[in-house]
């Protein structure tokens, strides 16, 4: 069964993304799903400044992917939501950093090309449960690490 926690803040939302950061090995391919203002930047900001990201990190609404250079390796951050079709998304190259060995990938709006993405996923949810609580729901791979 996925594990759902609770948080009270922003600041507990990013301690999980930053622990979920620490835990990952590469290649790695994780969703990020939820609502509008459900916390997928405050996630991916935490995520990626753990990763060793330095500098601003917001969602790539508009250019689709950020690739983010690591002492090991690269972050890719997408944010599939203008995705139009299949074609476009494979004009921007979502195939090649799928396939880099030494990625990892945080894909928002995943579920637009859920078909092109490898068997193992690891998927996290976030769900607004109060104006300062979310539900984080990892999936049981992503437990298993914990
Ligand atoms: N427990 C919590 N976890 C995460 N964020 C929270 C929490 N409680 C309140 N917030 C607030 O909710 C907002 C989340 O915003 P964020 O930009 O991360 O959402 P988003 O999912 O990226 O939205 P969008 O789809 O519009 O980009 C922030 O203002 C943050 O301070
Ligand atoms: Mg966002």
């Amino acid at each position: 069964m996925a594990k759902e926690f609770i948080t009270n803040s922003e600041e507990e939302t990013g301690e999980i993304a930053s622990r979920l950061a620490g835990l990952i090995s590469r290649p790695a391919v994780l969703t990020l799903e939820g609502d509008l203002g459900a916390g997928k930047t405050v996630f991916s900001r935490n995520f990626a400044r753990s990763l060793g990201v330095e500098g601003p990190v917001s969602s790539p609404t508009f250019t689709i992917v950020q690739e983010y250079e690591l002492e090991s390796g690269v972050l890719y951050h997408m944010d599939l939501y203008r995705i139009g079709d299949d074609d476009e998304a494979i004009s921007f190259g979502i195939d090649e950093y799928l396939d880099r060995k030494d990625a990892v990938c945080l894909i928002e709006w995943s579920s637009r090309l859920q078909w092109l993405l490898p068997d193992e996923v690891f998927s996290i949810s976030i769900e607004h449960v109060s104006e300062t609580q979310r539900k984080i729901i990892l999936s049981d791979n992503l437990c298993e690490l914990m």
